[in-house]
């Protein structure tokens, strides 16, 4: 007994709060067919078909305007995150997803998209099924949302009044309305809403529910309402790739093991002794990946894989919105379509006759590759985040250093010959390089129409990534340089990687994404060790002590032996290159510097070296010179490391830690590395 009310109270606890059962309660509504209508009276959008219902729950989500030069791009938040869950997001792909949104538009006006199959056509990899699955799980959630709302019905067992029989292929309740009242009904109706497409339900009862309509009419003598008060059960329904309701994925298998019941739904051979006939509905189980995906979406994996006798089905299934259940007439069907295949396999089939008809009802939209660094950059760092990879660090400019080459191997040499790959890279990412225009970069973009449909794929950098974190032990730490490795060794073994050609291309990228790296940990190892703010302001006083002489024509008392000193000419040199003062504009260069230090200083302002960003890091770079050899980064390389020194290289290490989110290892690691580049350095000189 006591466990009894124990039990009651923990489902109270779950379930018993009021919004939650009124929640609840909303979700598995039921009532009869007149409830219905007057659902449907106040907001028709109830009985909207499958296009308007995705179009709107795209719409939900809101839209963002990117300014983009000339075309102003919409940017669907549905696409970006839009459950909320990090998992999700579709990033970039901006102008693709514009099309297939346009195409959905059109069809919920039923401007003739809606006869077409969605093909989504891309290199592998590209988030084609991502897309789809997206539009896939928004149209569960949004099914159980109070703006996605829709209905189905049953019919009451001939025999056993406690038995109901649902609607297999979860049809709109009004289709039971025959059609030419139907018709005027939803007219009237509508017409007094402010709709922004016209609700049209089209089309007659699936084989199942015209059985009972006939059966029960005949039996009513034709009182639809009597029929409809007695015999027919209206409720919500939620749609569900679990549940099959409303969702439905096929994928190709091989040709013998496949045939159309798994398309259009197959006898129920244990019924027919029940039924005594194949050809009664009620022997029939309408299960068809077409049936239980009515009224929402369907996807078709691989669709060119498909055998060609599915083709056609499709192809009607697209064109007139109709299936052919074995044994039974055309069924009406309302449902997105849409399919997807690769780049390769669709090249294959180009030739080929068939393809002819399947182009002429298919809207292909490309999905390419992002070549947008920050767009890819996003794809990687959704898993290989701190948060997700708790017990191992991930070196710094790991992922941007991958996806840098991913973004690399996927554009087209520019033909401007001032250009590098490299710096076509940043021009795509936003970046603005001296003498370079926006309309040098349209021009860009323009020259390379196939741009993103080859290349890496993203999902050979998971790959890798994945790779070279399980070869990572416990607490260790992934550097670049292995990931590195890992992406070049790969490529051996890459499947789609065939041509001798293109293999060494792109093991050249990553040699160049290499330099980059260098490039960037250099810089960040010669930051951390002049990131001593006061070393760097007395440099800049001193540097302007020796200015102000020169350009007054005095001489400076040298602090040490209090002698009266030329300004120091190589001090001031070496701080002005590093500027790219040349020469013969230095005298103009320390005029300006003390004239507009003066004019601050007379509006009782002070010059804060900072303000510039040049000179700020002419001043690092002289710091660092002067300090590297005090540091003693050779040391790493020998091994042999005094006290002070090291006290000296753990003060760097910790700024790296700390300002650029190293860990201990990796920052061991960069010095080292940087110790050597320096090393090279200077056995060149
Ligand atoms: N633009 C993108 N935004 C977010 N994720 C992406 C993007 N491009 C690729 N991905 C990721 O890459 C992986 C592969 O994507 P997906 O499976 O959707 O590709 P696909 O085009 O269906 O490939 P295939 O042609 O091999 O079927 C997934 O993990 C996906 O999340
Ligand atoms: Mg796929
Ligand atoms: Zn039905
Ligand atoms: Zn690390």
């Amino acid at each position: 007994m006591k466990g009894e009310a124990q039990n009651e109270g923990i489902l109270e606890r779950i379930f018993g709060l009021k919004d939650q059962r009124q929640k609840f309660l909303d979700l598995y509504w039921e009532g009869t067919f007149e409830d219905y209508l007057k659902i449907f009276e106040e907001n028709p959008k109830i009985a909207r078909n499958a296009f308007q219902r995705v179009y709107d729950m795209i719409m939900l989500y809101g839209i963002e305007k990117i300014d983009e030069g000339d075309d102003s791009i919409i940017k669907y938040k549905f696409f970006s995150d839009p459950f909320e869950d990090g998992k999700n997001a579709v990033f970039g792909l901006e102008k693709p997803l514009m099309t297939l949104v346009n195409a959905l538009k059109s069809a919920s006006h039923s401007y003739g998209t809606e006869k077409r199959i969605i093909l989504l056509h891309g290199p592998v990899g590209s988030a084609k099924s991502t897309v789809a699955k997206l539009l896939k799980t928004g149209l569960e959630l949004y099914s159980r949302s109070k703006e996605g709302v829709l209905y189905s019905f049953s019919w009451q067992d001939e025999k056993d009044p406690n038995v109901w029989h649902s609607c297999p292929m979860h049809e709109e309740p009004l289709k039971i309305l025959p059609i030419e009242s139907r018709k005027d009904y939803t007219k009237q109706i509508t017409s007094k809403h402010q709709l922004e497409y016209r609700i049209e339900v089209e089309g007659n009862l699936c084989p199942f529910c015209r059985y009972y309509f006939n059966t029960y009419i005949s039996k009513y003598n034709g009182d639809l309402t009597k029929m409809l008060r007695d015999k027919v059960k209206v409720r919500r329904i939620l749609l569900s790739e679990k549940d099959r309701i409303g969702i439905g994925t096929f994928q190709p298998k091989d040709e013998k093991n496949q045939d159309s019941t798994e398309l259009t739904g197959d006898i129920n051979y244990r019924k027919i002794a029940e039924f005594g006939s194949d050809s009664d509905p009620r022997a029939f189980n309408f299960d068809g990946e077409f049936n239980i995906a009515n009224r929402g979406v369907i996807e078709f994996i691989e669709i060119l894989k498909l055998d060609v006798a599915f083709l056609y089905d499709l192809l009607t299934a697209s064109q007139e919105h109709v299936i052919k259940p074995k044994k039974f007439s055309h069924t009406e069907i309302d449902e997105v379509i849409i399919g997807h295949t690769n780049e390769p396999e669709y090249r294959k089939l180009q030739s080929n006759d068939y393809m002819e008809a399947f182009r002429d009802r298919t809207l292909k939209i490309d999905i390419p590759y992002n070549l947008r660094l920050d767009n890819e950059l996003k794809i990687y760092e959704r898993d290989f985040n701190p948060k997700k990879i708790k017990s191992k660090h991930v070196a710094p400019h790991l992922i941007e250093i991958a996806s840098m080459w991913a973004v690399l191997t996927r554009l087209e040499g520019p033909k401007k010959a001032n250009i590098t790959l490299l710096q076509k890279l940043k021009l795509y990412n936003g970046k603005s390089l001296p003498g370079i225009t926006e309309e040098v970069v349209k021009e860009l973009k323009k020259e390379a129409q196939r741009e993103g449909m080859e290349g890496i794929s993203p999902r050979y950098i998971q790959d890798k990534l994945s790779n070279a974190l399980v070869k990572i032990e416990e607490n260790g730490c992934i550097n670049v340089f292995m990931l590195l490795n890992e992406l070049e060794s790969g490529l051996d073994h890459h499947s789609l990687v065939t041509s001798d050609e293109q293999k060494r291309s792109f093991k050249e990228l990553l040699a160049e994404v290499k330099v980059e790296y260098e490039n960037i940990v250099k810089n960040e190892v010669q930051r951390a060790i002049c990131a001593d703010e006061e070393a760097i302001t007395r440099l800049f006083t001193n540097y302007v002590e020796h200015v102000k002489a020169y350009t007054t024509n005095r001489k400076i008392k040298n602090k040490l032996t209090g002698e009266d000193e030329e300004p120091d000419e190589r001090l001031m040199r070496s701080i002005e290159e590093k500027m790219d003062i040349p020469d013969s504009r230095k005298d103009d260069f320390r005029r300006e510097l003390m004239n507009y230090i003066g004019a601050l200083a007379v509006e009782g302002k002070k010059f804060d070296y900072k303000s510039n960003e040049r000179l700020q890091r002419a001043l690092e770079l002289k710091l660092f010179e002067d300090q590297k050899d005090t540091i003693k980064l050779s040391s790493l390389i020998s091994g042999v490391v005094d006290d002070e020194t090291q006290e000296k290289i753990d003060i760097v290490k910790t700024r790296l830690i700390k300002q650029y989110k190293y860990c201990d290892i990796c920052a061991t690691e960069i010095l080292s590395f940087v110790a050597s580049v320096f090393a090279r350095g200077e056995a060149k000189k």
